[in-house]
């Protein structure tokens, strides 16, 4: 808390708007100050010049009242008056000095007969180096000292000059040649100025110290909205884009440097949301594409283990195929050999159609097995592939032709739907037709309580050089853990020899033999779907029109 604290006020302290007001702050004390001092300075000098302007015309008023008094020497009334002048307010005492510096009278009666200090700064005007001068300066004949208690007095010296009448005089002889013949001292208190002037001080202070805090208001409020406010959004704003905020944006409407500061900053975080946006977009695009890559390869390492796996079961197929053809050809015409036989050497008799009934179904069964020899010669290395452009829809129609019998027998509608740009494919119309019925026949047998069956084929914009050949039923569907062996030689789920097992190796081997690819989708208790990829024929010609057909 107290660091935090510490850290929040060191951020004050080192901001541009604080170091603004200190500074004006600082100069406006400056300024009052300096205002403050010479004013009262001055103040305090007109008023001294005032009051001892006013002091030396009292001096010279008491000088002229005295001097009738002086010539006629009469002492004691002179005394009087000086007293009765000193008891005025604002005079502190009154003194006469002789030229020797003795005092001759004073309003305080201890000091009569004393000698005064001549280097004392009162005498020191006139009597510098012990030589007296006649005139002085008015500002020379006043002196301010402090009182032991600390009150000012303004002493003011007035020269008593010779003159005719006093020499003429038979009372007191002086000298004709003597300029000067004592000092008249008056010294009046500075008690009123100085209070007056105290007042003065304290309106002025006051006065300065009132403005002061207006203009420091004031300050304070012209730095927060010229300065910290548009700062300190242009800070916010900064802050929020660097914590990721790209959508924020600064509302200035000020046409001055911050305006203009704060146009370039959301310019800036509009170029910032673009980038990312492109950014973003393009490493969406990129991992996307990562992925798609990266499905095609599995894919890819799928089918080449299933090309491999099924080269492997192909050879193997192959040799066990061709070392069972001679002696099933041995079997079949031997079991008609003797067939022969027993029909020309035998009498016809029961036990003769018996034997001549287990001849046949000996030779069956061995051209069956003959049969499945040739199939698997079919799909281990195929006679060969004869490769034309053919009609597909032609091919389609025969295959449903074919095996029209089974469909109406189980109650299955079938469909063909061929939206080809070109209805021609590369194939072996023979060996395509033998695929398409092996297709067809296990989709029947997928739905014995009937369903629907469509072929399509169609050509998409993508991949213009080949054709999907679909067929499609709503049968009992394919489990996913069996998918991947239902191309592999005598893999039947068909139980009591309805199957073999080698429909689909064969069609198999026979979309090998037309370069293309065979791949199955399937949904348990949904249907299944044998898609066939084929090289299209030619590129460019109108789209066929669906045909349909029902069984
Ligand atoms: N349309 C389909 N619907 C459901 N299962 C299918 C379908 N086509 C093939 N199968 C499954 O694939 C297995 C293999 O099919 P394949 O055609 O190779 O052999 P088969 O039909 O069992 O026997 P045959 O040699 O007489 O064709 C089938 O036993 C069956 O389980
Ligand atoms: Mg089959």
């Amino acid at each position: 808390m107290v660091k935090r604290t510490r850290k929040h006020l060191k951020t004050v302290f080192n901001s541009v708007s604080f170091k603004l007001f200190a500074l004006l702050l600082l100069l406006l004390l400056l300024l009052f100050g300096l205002h403050s001092m010479i004013y009262s300075s001055m103040q305090t000098r007109i008023y001294e010049k005032t009051v001892g302007q006013g002091a030396y015309r009292a001096s010279d008023l008491v000088k002229k009242s005295l001097y009738r008094l002086m010539l006629m020497n009469e002492r004691e009334e002179l005394y009087h008056t000086i007293l009765i002048i000193g008891d005025e307010p604002g005079i502190e005492s009154i003194r006469i000095y002789n030229k020797r510096g003795e005092i001759k009278f004073s309003t305080r009666e201890a000091e009569i007969g004393k000698i005064v200090d001549m280097k004392a700064e009162a005498c020191y005007a006139c009597h510098a180096a012990y030589k007296p001068i006649e005139s002085l300066s008015m500002q020379k004949k006043t002196r301010i000292y402090r009182t032991t208690e600390g009150r000012r007095i303004m002493g003011l010296i007035n020269p008593i000059r010779n003159a005719p009448e006093c020499w003429n005089n038979a009372c007191h002889a002086h000298h004709e040649d003597q300029t000067i013949l004592g000092v008249l001292d008056v010294q009046m208190s500075l008690d009123e100025l100085d209070e007056a002037l105290a007042q003065t001080r304290n309106t002025v202070y006051t006065v300065s110290g009132g403005i002061i805090i207006l203009a420091m208001i004031l300050f304070a409020i012209l730095v927060y909205y010229i300065i910290y406010r548009p700062i300190n959004q242009l800070r916010s704003g900064t802050l929020r884009l660097a914590a990721g905020d790209l959508d924020h944006r600064i509302d200035m409407a000020r046409e001055d440097e911050y305006g203009m500061l704060a146009s370039s900053f959301n310019n800036m975080a509009t170029n910032l949301r673009n980038a990312y946006n492109e950014l973003k977009e393009w490493s969406n695009k990129l991992s996307s594409r990562v992925k798609q890559k990266t499905q095609e390869l599995e894919e890819m390492h799928k089918g080449m283990l299933q090309v491999e796996k099924m080269a492997s079961l192909g050879k193997m197929a192959a040799s066990v195929a061709h070392e069972l053809n001679n002696p099933l050809a041995g079997i079949v015409n031997y079991s008609k050999l003797l067939e022969r036989k027993v029909r020309n050497h035998f009498p016809e008799s029961g036990e003769q159609k018996k034997i001549i009934n287990e001849l046949e179904l000996v030779r069956s069964e061995a051209m069956r097995c003959g049969n499945i020899v040739r199939n698997l010669l079919a799909f281990a290395r195929g006679q060969g592939a004869d490769i034309k452009e053919t009609s597909l829809d032609e091919i389609v129609q025969k295959a449903i032709e074919l095996t029209r019998h089974h469909m109406e027998l189980s109650g299955i509608q079938a469909e063909k739907k061929i939206e080809l740009e070109e209805d021609f494919i590369k194939c072996d119309p023979d060996q395509f037709l033998q695929a398409l019925i092996a297709l067809l026949v296990n989709a029947v047998e997928a739905m014995p309580q009937g369903g629907k069956l469509m072929i399509s084929a169609e050509s998409s914009e993508k991949d213009p050089e080949n054709v999907l050949i679909k067929v499609s039923d709503t049968g009992v569907g394919i489990p996913e853990e069996i998918r991947d062996k239902i191309f592999e030689p005598f893999f039947t789920t068909k139980k009591e020899k309805k199957g073999v097992g080698l429909g689909l190796p064969v069609v198999y081997g026979i979309i090998q033999r037309h370069h293309g690819k065979i791949w199955v989708e399937s949904e348990p208790n949904q249907g299944t779907t044998f898609i066939i990829k084929l090289p299209a024929a030619r590129k460019k010609m109108s789209i066929h029109e669906s045909k349909e057909f029902k069984s």
